[in-house]
């Protein structure tokens, strides 16, 4: 959501005349989209405002700008932690940093009101032309007790299914081939009578070439959603899950609202229902009161459901949270190791999950060069999963193309192929 925030954000202002420079030496204006989710993203994003801060010293007509989550949620007090800051703009004011560039009015600037969400009423400016963000719904009101995010991004706006399609024809119009419509649950996307299910129906009808979407809570997850994901072609075999724990009792107290045994109904009506599914999934460590017995029962689901992929963290106690209540008692080594733990059987089993699709054949959407190997292509599969293809003879540009590719090798993280001719 952020990527396509700050994309928002950068469409906004090249309207304005602004034209984006990765140099920070040749900017004039900086400006910092953050994240709370964690400490560590704070951290980072602290330290590297402080940095930055030495481009406004040089030269004092720069102005520097936090927006987003973190701007949200210190306000007033970012400006102790980052002094030379001209903007902190929350999650909804991000949007108008050109109307407070031209008003000069009272520096710095602190501006954090929720407004009634209206469209806005500019294209995001993408880096990736053929692959693109799709925000459906902004905040979240289902108050998972770790997580700050409804606090940050407010209550649940969902965007009317006319306003997702006119972008998602744009989009298909300048040749992009793929949406993923995000929100933080799309499970619980309403328009007047339109769920989620019914917008994928909509969209699938447009130019685009392939959909997908994040991220699901399981407890929104309906029947009628895993119909329409097997019934239309666009829509692409992934599906990411949070579990979050494997703990029953944890996951109560996670207020998750689901428990194991729900989770593994729905992996299985899924499984059942769409065939080569991939499922990833978010899972923490360390949350307050996990014991010896909730990590193994975590490992043990991790073991049963074999995911493709996960994203795993250790707890990070967030201030206004209902968790941060909750004694932060699992001591860091212990976090660490469990993280640890887990990321060796992830990786062991995201290994043999890749190596089975050699010998298959994927299609691939390739998005540019290899980074370590510029004589290579890279893309994604439908799975999501990278694939590396190194150049063959009539593979010049295969450049937003999706390409039939034979896989021919695989690690825990990427698979390798060959295209396949008479594509
Ligand atoms: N500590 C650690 N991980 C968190 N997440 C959300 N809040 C926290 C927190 N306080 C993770 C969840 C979520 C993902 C986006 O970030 O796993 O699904
Ligand atoms: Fe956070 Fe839970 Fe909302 Fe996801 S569903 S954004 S974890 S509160």
């Amino acid at each position: 959501m952020n990527v396509y925030d700050s994309e928002l954000l950068r469409g906004i202002l090249s309207q304005k005349g602004y034209s984006a420079t990765s140099k920070p030496e040749e900017a004039n204006l900086i400006v910092v989209n953050t994240c709370s989710v964690r400490e560590h993203a704070e951290t980072r994003a602290i330290g590297r405002l402080n940095e930055l801060s030495r481009y406004k010293f040089e030269n004092p007509d720069v102005k520097l700008a936090v927006i987003g989550c973190m701007a949200q949620r210190l306000g007033e007090k970012f400006l102790k932690e980052v002094p030379a800051l001209d903007f902190v703009l929350g999650t909804e004011e991000l949007f108008k940093l050109p109307d407070y560039l031209e008003k000069k009015g009272k520096s710095p600037t602190v501006a954090l009101s929720f407004s009634e969400l209206k469209n806005i009423d500019s294209l995001p400016q993408r880096k990736n032309k053929f692959s693109s963000f799709v925000a459906i719904s902004r905040g979240c009101e289902n108050f998972c007790s770790y997580c700050i995010v409804p606090y940050v991004r407010g209550s649940e706006k969902n965007r009317k299914v006319s306003e997702i399609m006119k972008e998602v024809q744009c989009l298909a119009e300048s040749g992009c081939k793929e949406v993923t419509l995000i929100g933080q649950n799309v499970n619980s996307y309403k328009d007047n009578g339109d769920d989620f299910a019914d917008l994928l129906r909509e969209v699938s009808q447009t130019g685009i070439k392939r959909i997908r979407f994040m991220t699901s809570h399981p407890k929104d997850l309906s029947l009628k959603l895993i119909e329409a994901m097997s019934d239309l072609e666009k829509v692409c075999e992934h599906l990411h899950l949070p579990l979050q724990s494997g703990s029953d009792r944890i996951l109560e107290k996670m207020n998750r609202k689901y428990n194991s045994s729900d989770y593994l109904r729905l992996v299985d009506s899924v499984r059942g229902k769409v065939d080569n599914l991939s499922l990833t999934t978010d899972l923490i460590v360390g949350f307050p009161g996990e014991k010896e017995e909730d990590f193994q029962k975590t490992l043990e689901m991790v073991e049963w459901i074999e995911f493709d992929s996960a994203f795993m963290f250790k707890y990070s106690p967030r201030e206004g949270t209902k968790a941060f209540l909750f004694e932060d008692d699992v001591p860091n080594e212990v976090k660490s190791e469990r993280l640890q733990t887990l990321i060796e059987l992830q990786k062991k089993i995201a290994q043999k999950k890749n190596k089975n699709l050699i010998g298959r054949t994927e299609e691939v959407l390739i998005d540019g060069k290899s980074k370590r190997d510029k004589a290579s292509w890279k893309g994604k599969g439908r799975s999501n999963k990278t694939v590396i293809i190194p150049k063959g003879e009539n593979d010049d540009n295969l450049l937003g193309e999706i390409v039939k590719v034979k896989i021919t090798g695989a690690d825990s993280f990427t698979l390798f192929g060959e295209t396949v001719k008479n594509r």
